[in-house]
């Protein structure tokens, strides 16, 4: 199947970009077919294409030094490395389908942070399926698209993700959050373009790493811990399951355990808060939520946990947790709009203090997903 260039948006070059996100809350269950809370945020990833007249695909990136080709006409190999395994992995997915991909370059750029936890690999794979659904002029169901980028992230980068940032990525919808239940793959809209609160992303300048072996065998343990409660997965265990069933579990996977179903809990406290502008009460969650990934789940590090031990002191701030896999990347804060700088300079002062980091922050509204604009000549 081929798809000839269908309008002047292909001939002459368009500009493809993709948001990041962040998650509000309902950290590590979208791979215990969980729910799951994030938003996209108006940080993004963007691809400038040109087309080609052969078969092409040449990649650069504005971070990057080397230049990346692949030749559309055969399978992408697996073997691509760092930045290019993410449009690697996403050209084959197309190329499973039985898409014919015309030649063209990419430049990539970004104001997303890479590594900060906000799912610039999530845009960048989003941004490079939307740009080729624009050069064959056709457009994947969201969700299938959202599936397919997740897999180019197993199988091309080596992360076995849940489907969380790839559908925050591809269904976000300005001004608001998406509840996503992992399970059946709903999604429900909760509005969060309120005036009162603002939500602060501080960057703990700790690089996360999700490669490295700790999301996979917090995944591995989840998953043993379903199989001794005789379960398909966590989702079908209650908090009060665990109480009176919970004796069955060794120590560890039982504070795994308690993490997912207490999350599940803070989760559903946390957008009924939000209904009632309760933002009190969304904080607590937030400060609960992210106590649990640090005592139960260990997936915090000592310089997120000092954001939010400092958050607590801060006139303002509701409520402050890690957001994304953990080990670095950022936190998120809800803070009273009205006391948004002087919170913002505490943060900065005392995070200084304590860790000699500056921190890079910036304050996010809830943005919608890909988009897609000519270049005109
Ligand atoms: C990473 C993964 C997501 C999710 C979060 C934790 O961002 O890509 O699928 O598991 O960690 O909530």
């Amino acid at each position: 199947m081929s798809f000839p260039p269908h309008d002047s948006a292909v001939t002459q070059g368009f500009v493809v970009t993709a948001p990041g996100r962040i998650n509000l809350i309902g950290e590590h269950t979208d791979y215990n077919d969980g729910l799951v809370l994030p938003m996209a945020i108006d940080r993004h990833v963007s691809i400038r294409v040109t087309p080609r007249a052969d078969r092409l695909a040449v990649w650069s990136s504005a971070r990057e030094s080397e230049v990346v080709t692949f030749d559309l006409s055969s399978a992408i190999s697996r073997d691509v490395r760092g930045w290019a395994a993410y449009p690697a992995g996403v050209i084959a997915g197309f190329q499973k389908l039985g898409w014919e991909i015309p030649g063209f370059d990419a430049a990539v750029s970004a104001d997303l942070p890479a590594g900060g936890g906000l799912s610039s690999s999530a845009a960048l794979e989003v941004a490079t399926a939307t740009v080729l659904e624009v050069l064959g002029g056709i457009s994947l169901p969201l969700p299938v698209k959202a599936l397919l980028c997740q897999q180019a992230e197993h199988e091309y980068a080596g992360v076995p993700c849940g489907i969380m940032d790839q559908f925050a990525v591809t269904l976000a919808r300005a001004g608001h959050a998406l509840l996503l239940d992992c399970r059946d793959q709903s999604v429900r809209y909760v509005p969060m373009d309120g005036q009162a609160v603002s939500i602060l992303v501080i960057n703990s300048g700790v690089k996360h790493a999700l490669v490295d072996g700790e999301y996979a065998r917090r995944r591995a343990e989840c998953a043993h811990a379903a199989r001794l409660l005789g379960v398909v997965s966590l989702r079908d265990v209650t908090s009060a399951d665990l109480q009176s069933r919970g004796g069955v579990l060794p120590e560890l996977e039982r504070k795994r355990v308690r993490h997912v179903t207490g999350e599940h809990d803070r989760t559903l406290a946390f957008v009924a808060a939000l209904g009632r502008a309760d933002w009190k009460s969304a904080g607590e969650a937030m400060f609960a939520s992210h106590e649990s990934l640090r005592a139960d789940y260990e997936v915090s590090c000592p310089e997120l946990d000092a954001l939010v031990d400092i958050s607590r002191s801060i006139p303002g701030v509701y409520g402050c947790r890690m957001t994304g896999g953990g080990f670095g990347g950022c936190v998120i804060a809800l803070v009273a709009s009205d006391k948004l700088e002087s919170a913002a300079a505490s943060f900065r002062q005392a995070y200084l203090a304590r860790t000699k980091i500056d921190p890079v922050m910036f304050v996010t509204r809830p943005a919608g997903g890909p988009a897609v604009m000519k270049i005109s000549q």
